[in-house]
């Protein structure tokens, strides 16, 4: 727990519901979190030996936790796993919608269907999440929520259409829904990681990570817990009067 005036970055007595929290980003987040003192919800998609595993870490901090196999794409399926997750946690105070997939390939040979399954997980995912836990966040008259953009959301990537096209309607809709829920004490703001090392960017070609970690100028990649620390800060009382933001975490690669 630390301190900046009398206003604590400090999350206990908070639950939160994070997406795609089994590995990567979304479990630096829900570590992050816990250390807080946040109750975790965390949803994975047929992930369920890692689940475990960071289930078992979370409850190693002392916090509640539950993991849910649910696909965020579905939008049934999102709506029973947050009236689950409400019944069994009552008030949820947080949303980060981390769950993403990327289908690279450049336009010319570019499936349909790696366009549809990208849009369906990161985007309409985020509209799934974010519209069914709405009116309770109405209700309470208090919520954060934060949405996992990317920097190719900002400034487009050749072979990523798909995954850019995602981003950038995330940003909007983050905007959008910051609109409507500002008089409601709701804030909602999105992160735009960089280049961040998870399995997501092991999986890329050599030459392509190459390419991608000399184009930032501090010249390294970016961890887990870079992004992490920023969800922390937006989901705390430090934030609470910051809306509609998108903050680029990415060691100066979209400057
Ligand atoms: P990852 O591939 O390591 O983890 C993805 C997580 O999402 C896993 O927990 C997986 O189970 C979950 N997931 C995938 N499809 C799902 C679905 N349909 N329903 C529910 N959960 C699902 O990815 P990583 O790198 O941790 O990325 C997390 C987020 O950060 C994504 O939205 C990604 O687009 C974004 N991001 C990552 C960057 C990077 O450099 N790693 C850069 C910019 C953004």
């Amino acid at each position: 727990m630390s301190c900046q005036g009398n206003i604590m970055l400090e999350l206990t007595g908070k639950t939160a519901i994070i997406t795609g929290a089994s590995r990567g980003i979304g479990k630096a987040i829900a570590l992050k979190f816990a250390d807080l003192g946040a109750n975790i919800a965390f949803l994975h998609f047929n992930d369920g030996e890692k689940a475990a595993e960071t289930t078992a870490e979370l409850e190693a901090k002392g916090i509640k936790v539950k993991c849910y196999d649910c696909n965020v794409a579905d939008f049934e399926a999102s709506k029973k796993v947050i009236d689950e997750i409400i019944a069994e946690f009552g008030e949820v105070h947080i949303l980060v919608n981390n769950a993403g997939i990327v289908r690279d390939a450049l336009m010319l040979s570019m499936k349909e269907a790696d366009f549809d399954a990208v849009i369906n997980v990161n985007l309409k995912g985020t509209f799934n999440m974010t519209k069914n836990i709405y009116q309770h966040f109405m209700k309470k008259r208090r919520g954060r929520i934060i949405n996992i953009a990317s920097i190719v959301g900002i400034n487009g990537n050749a072979g990523q259409s798909n995954y850019a096209s995602a981003k950038a309607g995330i940003i909007g809709m983050t905007k959008s829904v910051a609109k409507e829920l500002g008089s409601r004490n709701v804030t909602v703001n999105a992160i735009a990681p960089g280049f961040i090392r998870t399995d997501m960017t092991d999986a890329m070609p050599e030459k392509a990570r190459e390419a991608a970690l000399a184009s930032i100028p501090m010249k390294r990649a970016g961890e887990a817990e870079d992004i992490a620390n920023t969800a922390a800060f937006l989901a705390s009382d430090l934030a609470s009067y910051i809306t509609g933001e998108v903050i680029k975490v990415d060691g100066g690669m979209a400057i």
